[in-house]
């Protein structure tokens, strides 16, 4: 296929003669493959490709990805084209995995092929040039950083000593949540504007010592009040992120000559890092006036003291935004479950009651509240909050599912594909918690594909898990959640990272 990749290099256009060229393209790839299906045995590796999907993209895709929501567009291809293909977007090749096996084989296996990332300008920037556990090659950094982050924040240890911060967020949501039935109680609650909020106030704690209720930043010559904070550190990037994400996807968009997107990038980047620096600043004024302090940055400061103040500010930026989404996600789809199953709903509140009595729930009583956990799963697998794993690169060639998968080759590891797969989940399009139930354990952390896998796995799942389940306890312990008038169908998604809802919006009444 190289060989015609080069015949194609194809200039900068626009969209619609991208359109049209890339139908030319999708026709020659398509005629290429049937003329040369047969050539196959010429390959050193005697494996055949991956199939590809023909005809991609064509118009009807370029619609697709007006609606940003790839993960569905990739599943139901996935049910024509297999577990594993092909598409071709310029010049380069992506290969989609929809499948839990094959997204193992490729996480694990042959991960040591499949390690690094080749991102665009704009993620490069908005990375510091991968300086990111998330975003890095696998290589010393990352194991470094990653490390720093599960000792000192995420791991069970970290997580046990910021017990007292998660306590008191969940009271301030339990009080919040009072206070607004008791001011407004035929009114609908909008659970994602407190729950995010607290959230990161929690992140903030974690990483650099302090909720912050406003700031100054010397380097933008501003004074900064705690809504704009979240705005330049949670907010802009990862709209940024979205963006960025939805042009990778694609690459023929890359084409798309697009200036001031980019220079919007670097604005963001600058703000960012002028806040985490007067953070820093602050923090370490804290330190010397002799303040006992326990949080990442403190350790950060002590054990690694090699760091750049880029690497610094990154450490420390990455678990804010990490923090304050996806779990709030999760617990928002969660809430949007329960509301719509009364019936699930009611027998979560009995199980609870006969375990906690008249006590709260606490992080201590988990093990005891199966079908809380399921609910947890069930709704990791359904609504993963990450459909789709950040993009892979193939640095070498390799086999994934029996094809021969060559090196320069995008990965893009389906989760909602996986999770959705027929002859794994029985009626995968069902919210059923009780299929989590059967298996009579504690379960596997991993069971779902949502915090993806090998030694890429999410260093925050255990925090997430904690969150999210005394979250959705102490919320359904407190209060009956339903809808006004069965109004909630509109459940429009959006985001390419995330797959959220319009926010909730759901009654709720005080229990007893
Ligand atoms: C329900 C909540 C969450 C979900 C579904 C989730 C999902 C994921 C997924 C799928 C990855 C793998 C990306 C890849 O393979 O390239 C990942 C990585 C990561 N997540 Fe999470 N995440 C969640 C919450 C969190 C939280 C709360 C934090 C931290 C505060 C966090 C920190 C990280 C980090 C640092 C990585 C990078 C790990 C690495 O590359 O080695 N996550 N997450
Ligand atoms: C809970 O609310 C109090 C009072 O508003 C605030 O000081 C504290 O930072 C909040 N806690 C968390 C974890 O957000
Ligand atoms: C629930 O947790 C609390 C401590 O947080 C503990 O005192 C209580 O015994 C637990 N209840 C059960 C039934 O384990
Ligand atoms: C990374 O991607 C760019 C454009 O998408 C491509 O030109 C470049 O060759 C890729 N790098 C590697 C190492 O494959
Ligand atoms: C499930 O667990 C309970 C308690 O641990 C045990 O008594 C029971 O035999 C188990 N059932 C199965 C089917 O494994």
């Amino acid at each position: 296929m190289d060989a015609l990749t080069d015949m194609l290099q194809i200039p900068p256009a626009t969209p619609i003669t991208v359109a049209i060229t890339t139908v030319t393209i999708a026709v020659a790839i398509f005629l290429y493959i049937k003329s040369h299906a047969s050539n196959h045995s010429r390959r050193s590796t005697h494996l055949p490709p991956v199939p590809e999907v023909p005809g991609v993209p064509v118009l009807g895709n370029l619609l697709q990805l007006k609606e940003k929501k790839p993960y569905l567009t990739f599943t139901r291809w996935a049910q024509t084209y297999g577990a594993i293909y092909s598409i071709r977007t310029g010049a380069t090749s992506m290969v989609v995995v929809s499948s839990s096996e094959i997204a193992k084989e490729a996480m694990v296996t042959r991960f040591s092929s499949i390690s690094t990332r080749n991102l665009s300008k704009a993620l490069t920037i908005l990375t510091a040039d991968k300086t990111m556990v998330a975003m890095s090659d696998y290589n010393d950094y990352h194991r470094t950083v990653k490390r720093h982050i599960l000792t000192a924040m995420l791991g069970p240890n970290a997580q046990r000593k910021q017990r007292v911060h998660r306590d008191f967020m969940i009271e301030n949501i339990s009080k919040q949540l009072h206070a607004f039935v008791e001011n407004s109680p035929k009114e609908e609650v909008d659970l994602r504007k407190i729950f995010q909020s607290e959230l990161f106030g929690l992140a903030m704690k974690q990483a650099v010592g302090k909720d912050v209720e406003s700031l100054n930043v010397e380097d933008l010559g501003v004074t900064m009040k705690r809504d704009e904070i979240f705005q330049v550190l949670v907010v802009d990037p990862m709209m940024g992120a979205i963006e960025v994400d939805w042009r990778d996807f694609f690459p023929y968009l890359k084409w798309v000559p697009n200036k001031k997107f980019e220079n919007t990038i670097q604005q963001m980047y600058i703000r960012r890092k002028a806040v985490m620096k007067a953070l820093i600043k602050e923090h370490k004024k804290r330190i010397a006036s002799g303040e006992n302090l326990n949080s990442y940055i403190d350790y950060l400061l002590s054990e690694a003291q090699t760091f750049t103040d880029e690497q610094l500010i990154m450490s420390l930026w990455e678990p804010i935004i990490e923090s304050s989404d996806t779990t709030m996600v999760t617990t928002e789809w969660a809430m949007y479950e329960l509301a719509k199953n009364p019936k699930m709903q009611d027998r979560l509140y009995r199980d609870i009651q006969s375990v906690c009595g008249s006590d709260k729930i606490t992080e201590e009583n988990l093990s005891q509240l199966p079908y809380l956990s399921a609910i947890f799963h069930e709704t990791l697998r359904r609504h993963s909050p990450v459909p789709i794993i950040p993009l892979r690169h193939v640095h070498e060639d390799t086999v994934l599912g029996g094809y021969h998968v060559p090196a320069g080759t995008e990965l893009a590891v389906n989760i909602y594909g996986c999770n959705m797969e027929k002859n794994v989940w029985e009626n995968p399009e069902e919210y059923n918690p009780d299929r989590f139930m059967k298996e009579n354990e504690t379960i596997d952390m991993q069971r779902t594909m949502a915090f993806g896998g090998g030694k890429r796995v999410c260093a925050g799942s255990l925090q997430a898990m904690l969150i999210s389940c005394i979250g959705i306890g102490r919320m359904v312990q407190e209060f009956e959640w339903r809808f006004k008038d069965k109004a909630e169908e509109d459940i429009n998604t959006l985001g390419l990272t995330t797959q959220r809802l319009n926010p909730l919006r759901a009654i709720i009444k005080p229990r007893n």
